[in-house]
């Protein structure tokens, strides 16, 4: 098969998402921070996943609350709409209809091994059949703007490799080559530990939020877990959960010197919980005053979201016309 047509520009970067809460650490340095670095690169699309957020809040003002936070917390954190599309997923609705058309493709017992849904239904989550074709919606929004590169999580690889296959699939079955293959791209930090050692999810209860300020920070550091290592006595660095946040926020040669320290002896825990505080409250202090500021004019935020869902539907609607000239329908339904 010949090489997928590609879009007009430089590859199209495209990540979702989803609107559940406040952000933190983990999310931080194992997504956003990657968002915001590839903008550079120019044709980033990111976008707030409400249709896969419904799968599990159905709660509307709580998802209009989430959704909120989540433009709030990028705009500030350094998504820049001059560079990157930043736009709701429900701006899109063609995401829906596309996922309708892979699903045809889509083999049941692809969705069957799905991972997340398998950790989903353990915790307790009711198994929708929006939930379990959560893979699908997924799929349709990055061939919905035929993506070439998925900065994700971890957890996400299996939902991309669904993705490329569905992709391939269906350029097979219709023998045109409607969607390039997407490739993902695994962040730095695959895994931030939560103060409890855990991998830090809001599930475990073991965040540190970006957001959070003042005396609340200040309690969520100081009640990392550490062990009872008395000050005077040597510590291995690879093994406390402390330097692995603060390092988080180090330079080579500063991690060289607290290495050192550690091993030495002589360093408590309570010092570097206060160097971890500090860094964090510097690393985000432009962050919040922009989200402070941002906060008190929704109507630019609002306007952010509403531009960029116009550019990223009129890409949608190019992708279904073709997808749809495809299995044999006409290119537009009619209006
Ligand atoms: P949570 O586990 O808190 O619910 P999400 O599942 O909403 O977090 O994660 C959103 C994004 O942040 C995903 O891309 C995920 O891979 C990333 N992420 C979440 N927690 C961590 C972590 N502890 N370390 C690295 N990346 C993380
Ligand atoms: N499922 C992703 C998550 O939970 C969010 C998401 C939805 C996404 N659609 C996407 C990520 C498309 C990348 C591309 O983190």
């Amino acid at each position: 098969m010949t090489e997928p047509k590609a879009p007009n520009g430089p590859k199209r970067v495209l990540s979702g998402v989803q609107p559940s809460g406040k952000l933190h650490l983990g999310n931080y340095f194992g997504a956003v921070h990657q968002h915001i670095e590839l903008q550079e690169q120019g044709n980033a699309f990111y976008f707030i996943a409400d249709y896969h957020a419904l799968t599990t809040l159905q709660d509307a003002s709580k998802l209009r609350e989430n959704v909120r936070d989540v433009a709030l917390d990028y705009l500030a954190l350094g998504l820049d709409p001059d560079k990157a599309v930043f736009f709701r997923q429900s701006d899109v609705p063609e995401v829906c209809e596309l996922t309708w058309f892979l699903s045809v493709v889509a083999p049941m017992g692809m969705l069957q091994k799905a991972v997340s849904f398998k950790e989903k239904i353990e915790k307790g989550i009711d198994a929708s059949v929006g939930l379990f074709s959560y893979p699908l919606l997924m799929a349709a929004d990055i061939l919905a703007y035929r993506s070439h590169l998925v900065p994700v999580g971890k957890d996400q690889v299996q939902h991309l490799e669904m993705t490329r296959d569905l992709a391939e699939k269906f350029n097979r079955v219709f023998q045109k080559e409607v969607f390039p293959i997407p490739e993902y791209r695994l962040s730095r930090e695959a895994k931030v530990s939560g103060i409890d050692g855990q991998k830090m999810s809001k599930s475990y209860g073991n965040t540190i939020e970006i957001f959070a300020e003042g005396k609340a920070l200040k309690k969520v550091v100081m009640s990392i877990v550490t062990d009872s290592t008395a000050v005077a006595d040597a510590k291995d660095p690879d093994k406390c959960n402390v330097y692995a946040l603060w390092s988080l926020f180090a330079d080579e040669a500063a991690k060289a010197q607290m290495r050192q320290r550690y091993l030495a002896g002589g360093l408590g825990y309570g010092e570097v919980k206060k160097g971890l505080l500090t860094s964090i409250e510097s690393y985000f202090e432009a962050a919040r005053d922009r989200r402070r500021r941002l906060a008190s004019h929704p109507s630019e935020v609002e306007e952010v979201l509403r531009s960029g869902a116009v550019k990223a539907r009129a890409e949608a609607k190019m992708t279904l016309e073709l997808v749809r000239e495809a299995v044999g329908m006409r290119g537009s339904p009619i209006a």
